[in-house]
């Protein structure tokens, strides 16, 4: 899959198969997070891996936003829920400054799309998830005190297929009447600027 074409076709998921998602696969998708840019290559990221299915429901009780609306507002029906997570912490003895963190913010963001297009090529969907207990998952994930979560992204196999679609206004993503999620995203003309601020 060339590059571009992954980058139109990554849509977040929310509803996954209820399958397994090996170890093998999670383990490719961190290399890709380990050789992602880092702000003076200090590469402050680590990520805890999660598939045991003993664990995943701790994890999704713990994170927030559209990924745990009910099913009739796109959000997953119980068998629906991730079939994996890699969680991106930042290691703060890492960082050599304490103003360093929005570097280390970018760092995460730069890991995360790694992590997201590899998934991708695997067949695996992702979606990246702020909205966290950050307290409840550093106890039950055993995560040291110096370690900051940072993203949790949510992995499995899709069972939706999520549309981009020219934004026309408003940018609020939505289910229409079959369940399908549509996506407005702005159009190039709308966010473009060549060779000077245009405003037109
Ligand atoms: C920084 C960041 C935080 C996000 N947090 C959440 C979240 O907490 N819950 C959720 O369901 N989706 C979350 N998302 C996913 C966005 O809603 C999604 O990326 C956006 O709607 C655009 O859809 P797309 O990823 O399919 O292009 C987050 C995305 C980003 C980049």
């Amino acid at each position: 899959m060339d590059v571009f074409a992954a980058v139109t076709r990554r849509r977040s998921i929310r509803r996954f198969k209820d399958r397994p998602v090996p170890d093998e696969a999670l383990e490719k998708c961190v290399d890709a997070a380990r050789l992602a840019p880092s702000g003076r290559n200090q590469q402050v990221c680590e990520y805890v891996v999660i598939n045991d299915p003993a664990v995943l429901p701790g994890i999704f009780e713990n994170i927030g936003g559209s990924v745990r609306l009910p099913p009739e507002k796109g959000g997953p029906a119980p068998s629906q829920t991730p079939g994996a997570y890699i969680i991106i912490l930042i290691n703060r003895k890492l960082e050599e400054t304490p103003n360093r963190r929005h570097v280390s913010l970018i760092d995460v963001g730069l890991a995360a799309e790694n992590i997201m297009l590899t998934a991708l090529e695997l067949g695996l969907g992702s979606c990246p998830i702020l909205m966290f207990n950050e307290e409840n998952l550093k106890l039950l994930l055993g995560i040291p005190a110096e370690y900051d979560v940072a993203l949790v992204i949510a992995m499995g196999y899709p069972d939706e297929s999520p549309v981009v679609e020219p934004a026309k206004g408003a940018v609020n993503i939505w289910v229409d009447e079959k369940g399908i999620r549509h996506v407005p995203k702005r159009r190039l003309e709308d966010i473009i600027h060549r060779n000077r601020f245009s405003a037109d």
